[in-house]
């Protein structure tokens, strides 16, 4: 345990470092990268280019320093990176690397002001830290190997089929190429597949929800071709063009804590923009399955039919099961839509058309996924109607993040 002297130094020095936070972190991933190139084949380079990662270890660490003397309280928190860790390989060993540039970074950029007592104490208080995630990650690596079907790091996967979704996404069978039996995964969990496209010299990791129910012998994934400011997204894009049927992608164990509750025959509310289905398709499918006569709220939203994926799956299903209801929003239906009258709403899901569709929200369990602004509309919207913290789950398709400044619309 650290003692008092340390906790007081951590504590009074942790607003300098989060007023500091871009520079240290830039500072901080410089140094790592540069003396230690073979990360880059573990983090994610456009998170890297466009900041979104920059600063999440950081705070990370800050926030764990601000609670140094409980970290129990903010355990959620280290499951919900820990699970990510797990999935992306981060081992033990990792750590007093990160450790040693993070405390070098925070010397270069505060300089005189970082003194001998101030790192020393940071040392400590990381060592504390990092000895937590390691104990957590050492319990879900050990989870995922013993549990039946499970593994350890990569398992080598055949593609046994595409299928194309939509104009923008398309499914991936995977079946394990050792034919050995497959570990079943909470539906919302997502795998990490990882890719060195041809010539490149790094491979890359990504997650993918996992979009159909367990229990099934194989995995399936729904990827969308990203291409955003006209730089395309690396690993979608090889998916999507470079990988075919027959071929091998590795793949870690399923991981995130982002899962359908199903202690509970409370109502399901399931919404999702854009790919942000995929997990929500994972939910549906499950509960069909599982809990046939359980109330779900299916609501989904695209741009129009062209980008709208497993729209007839999830009609059938809604048409099978009473219990079942489904709405889509488009935000730019086409002529076509228009005539055929396949969406429910013209435009984004706002708070006023939610709350027309969604019929028990006093006892219903919210999931949502989508672009991040989406998401920061509907969770103001929960937030609006009281829905207790316990009944709101969220997944973001990146580094995690705040949901608490509203915006002005909800994109797809
Ligand atoms: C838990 C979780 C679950 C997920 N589930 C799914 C899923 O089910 N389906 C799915 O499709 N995705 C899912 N994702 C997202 C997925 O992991 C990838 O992030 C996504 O496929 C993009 O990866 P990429 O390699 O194609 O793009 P990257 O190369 O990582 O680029 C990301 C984005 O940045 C843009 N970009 C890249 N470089 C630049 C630059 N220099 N300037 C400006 N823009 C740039 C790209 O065009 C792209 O839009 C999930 C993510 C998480 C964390
Ligand atoms: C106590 C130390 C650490 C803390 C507090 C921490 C915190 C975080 C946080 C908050 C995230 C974002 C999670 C998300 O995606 O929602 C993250 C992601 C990640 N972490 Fe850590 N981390 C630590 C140590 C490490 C170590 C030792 C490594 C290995 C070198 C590592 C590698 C990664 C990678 C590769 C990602 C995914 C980021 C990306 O590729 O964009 N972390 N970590």
């Amino acid at each position: 345990m650290l003692d008092q002297q340390t906790i007081n130094i951590i504590k009074s020095t942790v607003p300098v470092l989060e007023k500091y936070g871009k520079d240290i972190t830039a500072q901080f991933y410089k140094t790592l990268f540069s003396k230690h190139p073979e990360l880059l084949n573990i983090f994610n380079h456009a998170n890297q280019k466009q900041g979104r990662q920059q600063t999440a270890l950081a705070n990370a660490v800050y926030a764990a320093a601000v609670n140094i003397e409980n970290l129990g309280a903010i355990l959620p928190v280290v499951k919900q990176i820990a699970h990510k860790h797990r999935s992306l390989g981060v081992l033990p060993e990792h750590y007093p690397i990160v450790g040693e540039n993070l405390l070098q970074a925070i010397k270069d950029v505060l300089g005189d002001a970082a003194t001998d007592e101030i790192i020393g104490a940071w040392g400590k208080a990381y060592g504390v830290i990092a000895d937590v995630f390691i104990s957590v990650e050492q319990d879900m690596y050990t989870e995922a190997k013993e549990q039946h079907g499970g593994w350890e790091g990569y398992r080598n996967f055949v593609v046994d089929r595409k299928v194309e979704e939509s104009d923008v996404i398309t499914s991936f069978y995977l079946r394990p190429e050792d034919g050995k039996p497959l570990a079943s995964f909470k539906p919302g969990q997502y795998i990490t597949v990882k890719l060195q496209p041809e010539g490149d010299a790094y491979t890359h990791l990504r997650q993918y929800s996992l979009s159909d129910a367990p229990g099934k012998d194989y995995y399936r994934i729904s990827v969308k071709k990203e291409s955003g400011s006209g730089v395309d997204g690396v690993v979608s894009n090889y998916l999507h063009n470079g990988i075919l049927a027959g071929d091998v992608l590795p793949v870690t164990a399923p991981a995130g804590d982002f899962v359908l509750e199903m202690e509970s025959e409370r109502p399901v509310v399931l919404i999702s923009g854009g790919v942000g289905q995929t997990p929500m398709i994972s939910m549906l499918n499950t509960i069909a399955e599982k809990q046939p006569e359980r109330e779900v709220t299916f609501i989904h939203a695209a741009l129009n039919s062209s980008t709208h994926a497993m729209r007839d799956h999830v009609n059938r299903i809604v048409s099978e099961h009473d219990s079942f209801k489904s709405y889509v929003a488009y935000s730019e239906p086409t002529e076509g839509d228009r005539a055929a009258g396949n969406f429910d709403k013209d435009g984004f899901v706002d708070s006023k058309w939610l709350s027309g569709v969604v019929a028990d929200r006093d006892n219903a369990d919210f999931y949502f996924c989508g672009p991040v602004p989406f998401m920061k509309n509907i969770y103001q919207t929960l937030k609006s109607w009281g829905i207790p913290a316990d009944r709101v789950h969220y997944e973001f398709f990146g580094p995690a993040g705040e949901l608490e400044q509203a915006e002005v619309t909800a994109v797809n």
